[in-house]
């Protein structure tokens, strides 16, 4: 199809290993509780746990869980290090679109190309399908993540951070009350919180995990900064200028609601030209750390390149 952003002749190809592994995982988690007592007590939540395992299998990017284990691979851990974390983050991104999704915020009918959570199970067990997967995001973290009692603890407050009134939700929360409408700045800020601050988590609780040097570890913070905001910039563009059929979501959607985004703001072209500059800013952040960043030069080409 035509362009939508930028083409450009990746470094490296898309790290699919690094997909396969998150899909086995996400396909292999078992959200019933594992105690014997706690199991029979959640008799009957089936559909819950349906509704939950339709969005989540429906065959997202994973371009957060992604990012995560390319960050530990650049730190010389291994991705299984992290996995627990990475399919968290991953519970949590799904459970933010399914809530986006509902009547009382964005109204939408499709997304990962099948009819949202709400339209399939209704608006009451979408919006517990979501609550239930971020309480299982935090559980997964306690149960299964490496490193000890500390890491644990580290990764979880990061999670909550992000995802809480400074991360998505408080994003979420602007974007429904226009603020991004102000100017340029604003919108700025609420595109950093409700996609942002998730995609930096993504990085960050690979540094928890494998806390490299100080200056590093503030070049990744710098990128994965960079990054959250590029990916949201690409989906305002890809809004206006995408296709429902390789999205999986109905493009029009910000219009409709009269959302302020990048496009609603700067135009289309101005759009394009902000996100080719928030992509080099990214390489040039990303080219400065030692070790292998082959992987995480060819997620950051992904993101303007992608029309899904
Ligand atoms: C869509 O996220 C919502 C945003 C935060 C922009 P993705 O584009 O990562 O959607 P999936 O996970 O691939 O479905
Ligand atoms: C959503 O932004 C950000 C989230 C926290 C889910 P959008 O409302 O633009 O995401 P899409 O376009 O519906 O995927
Ligand atoms: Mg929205
Ligand atoms: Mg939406
Ligand atoms: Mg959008």
């Amino acid at each position: 199809m035509a362009r939508v952003v930028a083409r450009l002749e990746p470094a490296s190809p898309y790290p699919d290993h690094l997909r396969r592994l998150v899909e086995t995982t996400l396909e292999g988690l078992d959200f019933f509780p594992a105690d014997h007592q706690e199991r029979v007590d959640a008799d009957g939540t089936e559909g819950l746990v349906e509704a939950m395992r339709y969005s989540l299998l429906a065959g997202g990017k994973r371009f957060r869980p992604v990012l995560a284990l390319a960050t530990a691979e650049a730190l010389g851990r291994r991705p299984e290090d992290v996995l627990p974390a990475a399919a968290a983050i991953e519970l949590i991104h799904t459970y933010s679109l399914i809530h986006d999704d509902l009547p009382a915020m964005d109204d939408d009918d499709l997304r990962r190309g099948k009819p949202t959570c709400h339209r399939v199970f209704g608006e009451d067990t979408a919006i517990l399908a979501g609550d239930a997967l971020f309480a299982e995001a935090m559980r997964l973290v306690c149960e299964a993540q490496a490193g000890g009692g500390d890491t644990r603890v580290e990764i979880l407050r990061e999670l909550s951070r992000a995802t809480g009134v400074g991360g998505m939700v408080g994003g979420q929360f602007l974007d429904l009350r226009d603020a991004g409408h102000d100017s340029a700045a604003a919108l700025e800020r609420v595109h950093t919180l409700k996609t942002g601050r998730l995609i930096g988590a993504s990085v960050h609780v690979s540094l928890i995990v494998a806390s490299p040097p100080g200056d590093v570890d503030a070049l990744l913070r710098r990128y994965a900064r960079s990054l959250g905001l590029l990916f949201q910039i690409v989906d305002d563009i890809l809004d206006v200028a995408g296709n429902q059929d390789a999205l999986g979501k109905a493009v029009g959607a910000d219009a409709r609601l009269g959302k302020a985004t990048y496009v609603s703001v700067h135009g289309l072209d101005r759009a394009r030209e902000l996100a080719r500059v928030t992509h080099a800013d990214a390489m040039a952040t990303l080219r400065q750390v030692p070790g292998d960043v082959s992987d995480l030069e060819a997620l950051t080409d992904h993101v303007v390149e992608r029309t899904s």
